[in-house]
């Protein structure tokens, strides 16, 4: 099973590399959405657009329709790593815990984003304890700029949130990590930055060894963010084109059990099948998938109205700006190499 796991991974890389339109291997990373909703409108996240769930409306994901998925996934694919988020705060599912449950029960990895606000001490207890492995977060050691970024956020609940997920993870001995996505960083130089990130890993001084604090960075997915966090008139040049991995490496399945064509598609905009009613297979090379990846290959993000505002073919992204660095970062490097 591992050495199957490896020439998956090679495979997919391979037809990344190969720019394939037919992907050899599997996903290598599984989102999941059990509810759309949120109790926050950060200004980078479009979840600050009044007419946001017009598009996509609002729903939560049964527990039964979630193992109906997941059994589908497992059926095509070797599902290592599933993140339970996607738009909207996966801590407003109040059974969350037993979605979390099953995935660990079949061994899976299981990873969260959440804004860590509705976190009691005996809620982080029992996340850690359903088997949740890892909580990703923005944060910053900055209350009033946390707060001018996470709206209707209060740092110092945040803040406890935070301390509760890794008191809980230390008492139970758990394999357990928080990663900070260091807010204050935004635009900041990489020497400033340095010093925003040391004062916010300092807040967690006595979990350190759990705590990752990275740097920042939002991007423009939905041709909002940069218009809210700037100027127009500072959004980044169209130089460099670089071919964005997400069709190749992500599986994204909203509350409906819909696939969309990348994990930036909060709205559900570009669907390229549903999970409780075709196999994952059928989805994953289908010829909606191979459509946006033939776009991208061939350059033409703007016929894809997904890819039309997106900086990621441009800028780069959390896993790279080059296709190495991607193919580096994204299939072999730390966390999925599970
Ligand atoms: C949409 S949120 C959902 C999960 C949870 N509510 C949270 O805030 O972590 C998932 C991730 O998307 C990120 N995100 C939202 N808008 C973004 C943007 N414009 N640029 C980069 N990341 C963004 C958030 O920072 C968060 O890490
Ligand atoms: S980033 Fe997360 S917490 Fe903030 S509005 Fe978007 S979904 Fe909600």
């Amino acid at each position: 099973m591992h050495n199957l796991r490896h020439l998956n991974r090679v495979s997919t890389g391979l037809s990344y590399l190969l720019q394939r339109e037919r992907v050899w291997g599997q996903p290598v990373f599984f989102t999941i959405e059990t509810i759309n909703s949120c109790n926050f409108r950060c200004i980078y996240c479009p979840q600050s657009d009044q007419e946001h769930h017009f598009v996509n409306g609002r729903g939560i994901m049964s527990l039964e329709d979630f193992k109906r998925i997941i059994a589908n996934l497992r059926s095509c694919f070797d599902v290592r790593i599933v993140s339970l988020h996607r738009d909207g705060e996966p801590l407003l599912n109040k059974r969350l815990e037993a979605y979390i449950e099953h995935l660990t029960e079949l061994g899976i990895y299981v990873t969260v984003s959440s804004n860590c606000s509705l976190l009691s001490e005996d809620r982080a207890q029992r996340l850690v304890a359903a088997g949740l492995r890892m909580v990703g977060t923005d944060f910053c050691a900055d209350a009033a700029t946390y707060e001018r970024l996470r709206v209707r956020g209060v740092w110092e609940e945040t803040l406890e949130g935070i301390r509760h997920l890794l008191r809980a993870g230390a008492k139970q001995d758990a394999d357990f990590r928080v990663v900070i996505k260091d807010m204050a960083t935004h635009a900041a130089s990489s020497t400033e930055a340095a010093g925003l990130m040391a004062r916010t890993q300092a807040l967690f001084a006595e979990w350190s060894d759990r705590v990752t604090v990275m740097p920042v960075y939002f991007h423009n997915a939905l041709g909002e963010s940069l218009v809210n966090l700037s100027k127009p008139s500072e959004a980044p040049e169209r130089t460099l084109y670089t071919l964005c991995h997400q069709p190749w490496v992500n599986f994204t399945i909203d509350f409906a059990g819909r696939v969309v064509g990348c994990c930036r598609d909060l709205r559900s905009e570009y669907v390229i099948g549903n999970l409780l009613e075709q196999s994952a297979a059928e989805i994953w090379n289908g010829e909606k998938m191979m459509t946006l990846r033939r776009a991208l290959t061939e350059k033409r993000p703007q016929d894809i109205g997904i890819c039309k505002a997106c900086d990621v073919p441009w800028q780069g992204s959390y896993s790279g700006r080059t296709p190495l660095e991607k193919v580096r970062n994204f299939f072999f490097a730390g966390a999925w190499r599970r």
